[in-house]
C-alpha cells in the first residue's frame, strides 16, 4: 500500500504509522504495543463479542461548521473521547486517533471482563492441557482479579472430554464462546461442521456432521482456541506445554511443504528416551500461514515409533534376512555392484531429502546405471523451466490475477493448496477449475470446465480465456485420469498456455505439478526421471537399489534373479525380498531439505536422536560409494547440500545458511502473547527459498516423445471407455499409504478401500451402495466396497490410491458385484 494511504496516530504515547484500515488491536500490535484479545484472530473478521480489547479511543475535534480541526492553546488538535470504552478490535484506525491500552479505566474494564468469564470457567489449570499457554490463564495473572464476588457453587458443571469425533475433544464449560473455532471453520476453510447450540450460559459447541467434525482442518481449532476447551487426541493429557522441546520440520505427506514444529520430551514408558508429543504449525505465511492440515499433524510421525522399525542392517543367507553389522552389509551391497557392472536402476521416491537424491543419482551414475524416480505425474522438468520463481507467493494473487487448475483434486492431493486458491478467488481472482468430476475446489471457481478422461488437451482449447488480461497467472495440474505420459504432454500444452499468455514472467506466474511426494519437484530439478514403464525398467536389471519405495507393495516388482538393495525406514514388501536392506533414519532424526512443489527449497532439523543402528539416506549411499571408487559427502548434510548447489543450476546461490534466513512475518504468533494468533510456532528456523528457473531446454521426456505417448494414452482411454468402463486412479487425503497407516490417531479417519461409481452406472451393472464388488483393471484385481457417488463420472470406476488397486494410470475394467442380488 503506498505510504499516502497511510495514516497516523496515537496508541500509548507511541506515534504509529500504519494503512489506512487498519484495526487499532492490529495496530497496536504491530507497534509492539499488547491489546489484548481472545473473540479476535488477525487471520477472521472481527466480530466483537468477549470486549476483552476494550480502549479508550479519542478522535480530533472538528468546528462543526468549518470542519476544521480544533486547536488548543498550544497549537495541538483537541482530542475528544467518547464517554464508553471502544472495541480496539472492531475499529479501525483513522488520522490522529489517540489510543489508551492502559488507563484505570481500560484496568477495570479488563479485570471485569476476566472475573466476569470466569464466573463459569472450571478451576482445571492443574490439569488443563492448555495451561501454560492459556490466553486465559495468563491475561487472568497480568490484569484479572485476585478473588472473585461470584459463587463457586454456581459455577457450570458438565461432563468432560466429549468427542466432536475421533479427533477433537470439547470440555464444554473451559468455552468462553468467542466463536473462533466456528468462525474457522466457515470463513476460512469453508467446513461449517461446528456451531454453537443453546443460549446464555448454556451455550455450547457441537457438532452437526457424520462422522463428527468432518473437516481436515480441526486440529487448527485447537490451536486458536484462547483456552483448553478444544484439545486434540492424541495430546490430551500427554505432557505440560514447559516440559517440551521443540525442533522444526517440514511436513513430508504432500507437495505443499508446510512448515511445522515437532514437540518433544523425553517419556519414562520408553526408558527415558525422547518421543515427539505433537506437531504444531509453524507460521510461513508464504507457504501455510499460519495452518496445517490434520493429515500431517496426526500421521506424519507415527513411523518413527513403530516396534518393527528397521533397526539392524540385514542380509540374506540361506534364503533368509540375517543380521549383519553395518561393514558386512555396505561391503556385500557395494561388492556386488561392482560385480555386476553396469546396469543398476537405482529407484528412489519422493520422500528423499534433495542430499539423499543427489547422492544416489551420482552412484548410480557412476556405475554406468540410471537413477528413476517413482511416481505418477511427470513433467517436473517443464515446471523446472515454468516454475515458480523467486518471490511468488500465492497470498499475493488476488484481483487481475488468473488461476487455472486442472486434472486434480486440490483439496485431496494438497490441502494447503486448495486453501490457498480459495483465498486467492477470494480476493478476486479468476479461477478456472477444469476436471472431468467435480472436486471442492468447483464452489470457489469463476468457471468449471468438464471433459472427458482422454480429453485433457482439447478441453484446453475449451477454457473460457487465454488469460492474456491476467496480472499473473498460476497453473496447477495433476495426473487425474492421464497416468505418466498423459501429464506430461499436459504440462506441456499448459507451458505453452503459460507462454502464449503473455504473463510468464507475472510476479506470481508459473506452473505447479501437483505431485504424490514432498520431494517429487526436488528429484526431478536434480535431473532423475521415472520410468515410462517401471516395471519392465526393473525386470531388465542386473541389480536394483531402492531407496524410500514400494515398488512390490504397488505390484510392479518381482525379484526374479537380480541382485536387490533397499533403503527403508519399515520392513515393506520389497524389503521383504531383498538381499541387503539397510535401515534408514526418518526425517526428523536427521537434518535435510526438501524442495516443496512451488519450487521453494525448505530445511528440516533433527528432531530425535535416530534408532542406534540407522542412518540417513546420504549416509548409507555415501558409505556404499565410497566402497566402489566414488567419494560422496555423507557427513554432513548442509556441506552435501553445497556441493549439490554448486552442480545442479537450479540450486545455484542457495546454502543451508541461506535456507535458514528469516524475515518478519504477520500476525504476530507463537511468542508471550498466544492469545493473539494462537499457539502457533514463529519461524526462528527459516522461511525457504525458491530454485531458479532454468532455461529452456528440449522437451524430451524419458528418452521418448511426449506427444506420441500422449497419443497413445488417449486412444486408450477412449477405447476402454467405448469398451465399456474406465478406472481412474484417484488421490484421497487419508488413504491408506506406508506413513498414514501407521496412526492410530486417523486410523478411525482412513477411508474404506472402495471404489466410487456413478448411479447410473452402479444400475446398469448391478452394484449396490456398501456392497463388495470384484474389478479388473490394468491387469490387476481387487475386492472394493462399492460407494455410489455423483461426483464419479458415468461409466468410470474411480479407484483411490493405495487402496489395494495400484493402478499406473486410466485402464479399460471389469466388475462384478460379489453380492447375490435377493430376488
Ligand atoms: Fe472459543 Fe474455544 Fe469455545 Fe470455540 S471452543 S468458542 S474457540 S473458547
Ligand atoms: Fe502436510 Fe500437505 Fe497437510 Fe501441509 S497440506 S500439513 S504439507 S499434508
Ligand atoms: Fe475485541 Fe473480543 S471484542 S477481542
Amino acid at each position: 500500500m503506498s505510504e499516502a494511504n497511510n495514516v497516523t496516530l496515537t496508541i500509548d504515547k507511541q506515534t504509529v504509522r500504519v494503512p489506512a484500515g487498519t484495526l487499532v488491536v492490529d495496530a497496536a500490535k504491530k507497534a509492539g504495543i499488547d491489546i489484548p484479545v481472545f473473540c479476535y484472530h488477525p487471520k477472521m473478521e472481527p466480530v466483537g463479542m468477549c470486549r476483552m480489547c476494550l480502549v479508550e479511543i479519542g478522535r480530533p475535534s472538528k468546528d462543526r461548521e468549518t470542519g476544521e480541526t480544533v486547536l488548543d492553546e498550544h497549537g495541538d488538535p483537541v482530542i475528544q473521547f467518547g464517554p464508553k470504552l471502544d472495541t480496539g478490535c472492531t475499529i479501525e484506525v483513522s488520522e490522529g486517533m489517540v489510543v489508551r491500552g492502559f488507563t484505570e479505566k481500560v484496568m477495570d474494564a479488563r479485570l471485569e471482563m476476566l472475573e466476569f468469564i470466569l464466573t463459569s470457567h472450571p478451576l482445571d489449570c492443574p490439569i488443563c492441557d492448555k495451561g501454560g499457554e492459556c490466553p486465559l490463564q495468563n491475561l487472568t495473572m497480568r490484569y484479572g482479579p485476585g478473588k472473585s464476588r461470584f459463587l463457586l457453587d454456581d459455577k457450570i458443571r458438565l461432563a468432560k472430554q466429549l468427542p466432536l469425533g475421533e479427533l477433537i475433544y470439547l470440555d464444554r464449560e473451559r468455552c468462553i464462546q468467542c466463536a473462533r473455532c466456528t468462525r474457522f471453520q466457515d470463513e476460512i476453510v469453508d467446513d461449517p461442521v461446528i456451531g454453537f447450540f443453546n443460549r446464555g450460559r448454556a451455550l455450547e459447541i457441537v457438532t452437526f456432521s457424520d462422522p463428527g467434525f468432518d473437516s481436515y482442518w480441526s486440529g487448527n481449532t485447537t490451536d486458536i482456541c484462547p483456552v483448553g476447551a478444544l484439545t486434540t487426541v492424541d495430546f490430551r493429557f500427554e505432557a505440560r506445554p514447559w516440559e517440551l522441546n521443540s525442533a522444526a520440520s517440514i511436513c513430508n505427506q504432500c507437495p505443499v511443504g508446510c512448515n511445522f514444529t515437532f514437540n518433544t520430551r523425553r517419556e519414562a514408558k520408553t526408558g527415558g528416551d525422547f518421543v515427539i508429543k505433537r506437531v504444531m504449525p509453524r507460521q510461513n505465511e508464504a507457504v501455510n500461514e499460519i495452518w496445517i492440515c490434520d493429515k500431517g499433524r496426526f500421521s506424519s510421525y507415527h513411523f518413527s515409533e513403530r516396534e518393527d522399525r528397521l533397526t539392524q542392517p540385514m542380509i540374506r543367507r540361506d534364503g533368509m534376512l540375517q543380521p549383519a553389522s553395518w561393514g558386512e552389509a555396505l561391503d556385500f551391497a557395494a561388492g556386488k555392484l561392482e560385480e555386476l557392472g553396469s546396469g543398476l536402476v537405482a529407484l528412489a521416491g519422493g520422500r528423499l531429502s534433495n542430499e539423499d537424491l543427489f547422492n544416489l543419482k551420482s552412484l548410480a551414475e557412476h556405475l554406468g546405471g540410471k537413477a528413476v524416480l517413482n511416481t505418477h505425474v511427470a513433467g517436473g522438468d517443464i515446471v523446472s523451466r515454468h516454475g515458480f520463481k523467486a518471490g511468488t507467493d500465492l497470498a499475493k494473487l488476488g484481483k487481475g490475477d488468473a488461476v487455472l487448475v486442472i486434472a486434480c483434486d486440490l483439496e485431496e492431493e494438497a490441502p494447503i493448496w486448495w486453501l490457498r486458491v480459495k483465498q486467492a478467488a477470494e480476493r478476486g481472482a479468476r479461477l478456472v477449475v477444469a476436471n472431468p468430476r467435480r472436486t471442492k475446489l468447483d464452489a470457489s471457481a469463476s468457471d468449471t470446465v468438464r471433459y472427458e478422461y482422454g480429453e485433457e488437451l482439447s478441453a484446453l482449447d475449451r477454457l473460457p480465456e487465454r488469460f492474456t488480461e491476467a496480472g499473473s497467472l498460476a497453473i496447477f495440474y495433476g495426473a487425474e485420469g492421464l497416468g505418466l505420459a498423459g501429464s506430461a504432454a499436459l504440462a506441456a500444452a499448459l507451458a505453452d498456455l503459460l507462454s502464449g499468455s503473455g504473463v510468464a514472467d507475472g510476479p506470481c506466474s508459473g506452473l505447479v505439478a501437483v505431485h504424490g511426494r514432498p520431494n517429487d519437484q526436488g528429484a526431478w530439478e536434480l535431473g532423475l526421471r521415472p520410468a515410462a514403464d517401471l516395471a519392465g525398467a526393473l525386470a531388465g536389471a542386473k541389480a536394483v537399489y531402492i531407496a524410500a519405495a514400494d515398488p512390490a507393495g504397488d505390484g510392479v516388482f518381482e525379484k526374479g534373479d537380480r541382485f536387490v538393495i533397499v533403503q527403508d525406514v519399515l520392513l515393506t514388501p520389497t524389503a521383504e525380498l531383498a538381499d541387503v536392506v539397510l535401515p534408514a533414519s526418518g526425517f526428523m532424526e536427521r537434518d535435510g531439505s526438501y524442495t516443496s512443489g512451488e519450487r521453494r527449497v525448505q530445511r528440516f532439523y533433527t528432531t530425535l536422536p535416530p534408532p542406534p543402528e540407522t542412518r540417513p539416506d546420504f549416509t548409507i549411499t555415501a558409505q556404499v560409494a565410497a566402497r566402489v571408487g566414488l567419494e560422496l559427502e555423507g557427513r554432513h548434510a548442509g556441506r552435501l547440500f553445497a556441493m549439490l548447489a554448486e552442480a545442479v543450476p537450479a540450486f545455484s546461490g542457495l546454502s543451508f545458511n541461506r535456507l535458514a534466513e528469516v524475515e518478519e512475518q504477520w500476525p504476530i504468533v507463537g511468542r508471550e502473547d498466544m492469545y493473539y494468533g494462537g499457539t502457533t510456532y514463529a519461524n526462528y528456523q527459516g522461511l525457504g527459498a525458491h530454485l531458479v528457473r532454468q532455461a529452456d531446454g528440449e522437451d524430451v521426456w524419458a528418452g521418448e516423445t511426449r506427444a506420441g505417448e500422449a497419443g497413445a494414452q488417449k486412444r486408450g482411454a477412449r477405447d476402454a471407455k467405448n469398451s465399456g468402463l474406465l478406472a481412474v486412479p484417484v488421490t484421497r487425503l487419508y488413504d491408506r499409504g506406508t506413513v498414514i497407516s501407521q496412526s492410530n490417531t486417523l486410523a478411525p479417519r482412513l477411508a474404506e478401500r472402495h471404489l466410487g461409481v456413478h448411479p447410473e452406472t452402479a444400475r446398469k451393472h448391478r452394484l449396490l451402495d456398501g456392497q463388495p464388488a470384484h474389478i479388473r483393471a490394468g491387469g490387476r484385481e481387487a475386492k472394493l466396497v462399492v460407494r455410489v457417488t455423483e461426483a464419479a463420472p458415468e461409466d468410470v470406476l474411480l479407484v483411490p490410491r493405495s487402496m489395494g488397486l495400484d493402478l499406473d494410470g486410466p485402464s479399460e475394467a471389469a466388475v462384478k458385484s460379489l453380492v447375490k442380488e435377493v430376488a
